[in-house]
């Protein structure tokens, strides 16, 4: 399996930001372009769109794009942060949608070939292992799902350090799979 292609999901959260790490230390060394995308959540507008006091006052439709639009240049800014090493091509996209679905569907559209997620997010809840995002693009994407785990300190540790897996498999393999002592069961 090649990896030409590798998309990186971003919340802008610092997991994320350690899965960019990896993702360019993978992209330096095999050759590979990078992808960062960032979701803007449209789930919420479905209920703005019923409230009847908003009709004709806000334009969800031109909402939701100047937010797409924020988004984008948002991931551009993040990455000029990050510093990546300058060998490393990385372009910036923004996409509304349902994050997971979204990943997955701009993986597809992309052509990617691994998807880099932290195991958490912005809301990095400690009791949850997997934030529902990773988790979702874990069990739905079809190319393989590389989770960056809290524990991950940067991109030049040993690459045992990361829990590597291939699409499904991520919750059962590698050292970020495993639960937390005292953890409820994962269903
Ligand atoms: N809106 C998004 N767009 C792109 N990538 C995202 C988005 N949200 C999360 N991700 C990616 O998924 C990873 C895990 O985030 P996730 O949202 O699953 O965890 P969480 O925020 O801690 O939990 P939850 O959102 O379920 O409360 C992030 O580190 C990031 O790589
Ligand atoms: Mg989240």
């Amino acid at each position: 399996m090649e990896f030409r292609k590798i998309l990186v999901g971003t919340d802008f959260s610092e997991p994320a930001a350690r899965a960019l790490a990896v993702a360019a230390g993978l992209a330096a060394r095999l050759d590979a372009r990078l992808v960062v995308l960032s979701v803007v959540d449209t789930r919420g507008l479905d209920g703005a769109a019923m409230v009847p006091e908003l009709a004709g006052h806000v334009d969800l439709g031109a909402l939701v794009a100047s937010l797409e639009l924020a988004a984008g240049r948002r991931v551009e800014q993040w990455l000029a942060e990050a510093k990546l090493p300058p060998e490393v091509r990385a372009i910036a996209v923004a996409r509304r949608g349902v994050p997971a679905e979204t990943i997955v569907q701009a993986a597809r559209e992309l052509e990617a070939d691994l998807i880099v997620l932290g195991t958490m997010g912005r809301s990095g809840l400690s009791r949850l292992l997997f934030g529902s995002v990773a988790d979702k693009v874990v069990r739905t994407s079809p190319v393989p799902v590389l989770t960056v785990g809290p524990k991950h300190s940067g991109a030049t540790a040993p690459a045992g350090s990361v829990a590597a897996s291939e699409s499904a498999a991520a919750r059962s393999s590698g050292p970020a799979a495993a639960p937390p002592p005292g953890a409820p069961p994962q269903s």
